[in-house]
């Protein structure tokens, strides 16, 4: 049971049983969810040790399963507790399957109820940091660890006696039995979370199951990667033209880089430049692509276009809407013009994937982040390389690609760009100037402070009120840029980034006195939730 739980719905990996991914002959391991706060986290840790690891729903049918062939399964935490109606049962097939399995937390007491033991419900919960004891030496799995160390609990019930044939391994004080294995029959288990940083040993403990348990080879490697997408590209496509949309951003050059790689001429990308971009991105990306990599690309200028379509609307929706449409328009007439283009390249992610098969709430949230669709009858087949990949390791990909550091380590920025962050009022070439210079001096400071890569975002925002000042001799009445940088793991919550007064100090002196029509400048200090990361 997990005290967070609520936030992930039972089946949130669903959507990635229907990825579309082929069974290979990697090694790989799947991850069954039972609905944990954390499953995302487990496959990613595995895939750390250099083993291919999936999420797949906890249901999903044995015929697939097997199919997969994996090297072990394991369990994931959820939010349910085992004897409660409706609980996401285990399938005693799935114990039987002739592979190791690790079940963690809830994947460990549904173990429990399968094989036997006793698992109930504790007087108290553990949550949050908690000592762990082994017992004896520690059995297989946790081996060489520390007599005392401490873990991450998660959990309402207790699991009080291991089923028949099992060795207990550790004890917490909540948890009689906090680990367990059965070596000869492959099965073993964990209350504690092992993928969360909390859990100092967690790491260890996977890489052991994983190695010396499961007999893995770990060799699963993001160039690895390359050279199955490049293979999987190449089949695809045949000899048919691709075309790729740039944003700009570190997922969309990835796809491109990595459909290059495999194709090389037969890729066309096009940089829809809007105009609301920050300053030098158009720039930087043309000369990345068609420079250092060789790339085809369209850079088309439409800067005009969608000022005077934006032009007299302060409604945050509108503007978002006229660029999107206007964005699909442009795209469009560049793809018409391009022979044989039958295939689109997207940058999707690993967890767009899984969002958006998940929770109603999280495909919700997602689709206004979508800055548009394109129209039916563009009728294109989609490539989406990075479709299993999390953006931690898009950034690896990106860097085995030759894309620079700059590119690879990219900050966030939404598709209607600096537009949404003229907030409260038109947005007019004059001021997307003057929040673009501001932006610029803002990301110049926090690199030059070597803050950039330890923020999530870090923008500026220009809300169209003005207020007085006094400059030199005179009084001004000018526009406030409002700082915000915030620190996050995945945007869906964020905190305000503690930067260090001098460098606000810096940033405002700078915008104040180089930025035309600026007399103030103001820190975000709201946190995400009950504030968006963005202002619009
Ligand atoms: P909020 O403001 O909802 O933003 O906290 C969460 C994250 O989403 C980004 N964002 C977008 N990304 N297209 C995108 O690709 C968009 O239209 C868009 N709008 C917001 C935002 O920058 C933050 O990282």
């Amino acid at each position: 049971m997990t005290e967070l739980a609520a936030e992930s719905a039972p089946d949130s990996a669903a959507a990635a049983a229907g990825t579309g991914v082929v069974p290979t002959d990697r090694e790989e391991v799947l991850v069954l969810d039972f609905g944990g706060q954390y499953s995302q986290l487990i496959a990613r840790r595995i895939r750390e040790c250099g083993v291919f690891a999936e999420l797949l729903p906890h249901s999903l049918d044995l015929g697939r399963i097997k199919a997969r062939n994996p090297r072990a399964l394991v369990l994931s935490g959820g939010p349910a507790s085992v004897y409660e109606p409706g609980a996401p049962a285990l399938r005693p097939e799935l114990l039987e399957l002739g592979i190791p399995v690790l079940g963690i937390c809830y994947g460990m007491q549904a173990m429990v109820r399968e094989l036997g033991g006793r698992v109930e419900g504790a007087e108290r919960g553990e949550f949050g940091r908690t000592a762990l004891t082994l017992a004896g030496d520690g059995g297989r799995l946790l081996a060489g660890l520390p007599a005392e160390q401490q873990c991450w609990m998660s959990h309402r019930d207790s699991v009080y006696e291991a089923p028949p044939g099992f060795t207990g391994l550790a004890s917490s004080p909540g948890s009689p039995v906090a680990a367990f294995e059965n070596e000869a029959a492959g099965l073993y288990g964990i209350q504690f979370h092992p993928e969360v940083v909390h859990t100092p040993h967690g790491q260890v403990i996977l890489e052991r199951f994983l190695r010396d348990l499961a007999g893995c080879e770990e060799r699963w490697t993001m160039s690895s990667v390359i050279d199955e997408q490049i293979a999987k590209v190449r089949e695809q496509v045949g000899g048919a033209g691709v075309i790729c949309g740039l944003s700009g951003g570190v997922d969309s050059a990835t796809a491109a880089a990595l459909v290059h790689r495999a194709i090389g001429e037969q890729l066309t990308c096009v940089l829809v430049d809007h105009g609301l971009l920050r300053k030098g991105e158009a720039e930087q990306v043309v000369a990345n692509f068609r420079e250092g990599l060789g790339i085809k690309l369209i850079h088309v200028d439409a800067e005009d276009r969608f000022l005077a379509r934006l032009a007299g609307e302060d409604d945050p929706e509108t503007k978002r809407m006229i660029i999107g449409e206007e964005f699909i328009r442009v795209f469009e007439e560049e793809a018409r013009k391009l022979p044989d283009v039958r295939f689109l390249v997207q940058g999707t992610l690993y967890s767009d994937v899984i969002e958006s098969g998940g929770a109603e709430g999280a495909a919700t949230i997602k689709s206004h982040h979508n800055v548009g669709g394109l129209p039916d009858d563009l009728d294109f087949d989609l490539i989406e390389p990075l479709r299993m990949l999390f953006k931690d390791e898009v950034r690896n990909v990106a860097s085995e690609l030759g894309l620079n550091d700059r590119m690879v380590w990219r900050q966030p920025f939404p598709g209607p760009g600096l537009a949404i962050r003229i907030v409260g009022g038109e947005v007019t070439k004059e001021r997307l100037e003057i929040l673009r210079e501001a932006d610029a001096i803002l990301q110049e400071e926090i690199r030059a402070a070597n803050l950039y890569r330890n923020l999530w975002q870090s923008f500026c925002v220009l809300p169209v009120v003005r207020s007085t000042g006094v400059q030199g001799d005179g009084r001004t009445y000018a526009y406030p840029i409002v700082v915000r940088a915030v620190t996050s793991d995945d945007a869906m919550t964020a905190d305000w980034a503690r930067l260090p007064y001098d460098l606000l100090e810096r940033v405002s002196n700078r915008i104040i006195n180089e930025v035309s029509h600026v007399n103030r400048v103001a820190l975000d200090i709201s946190s995400k939730p009950p504030a968006t990361i963005e202002w619009e």
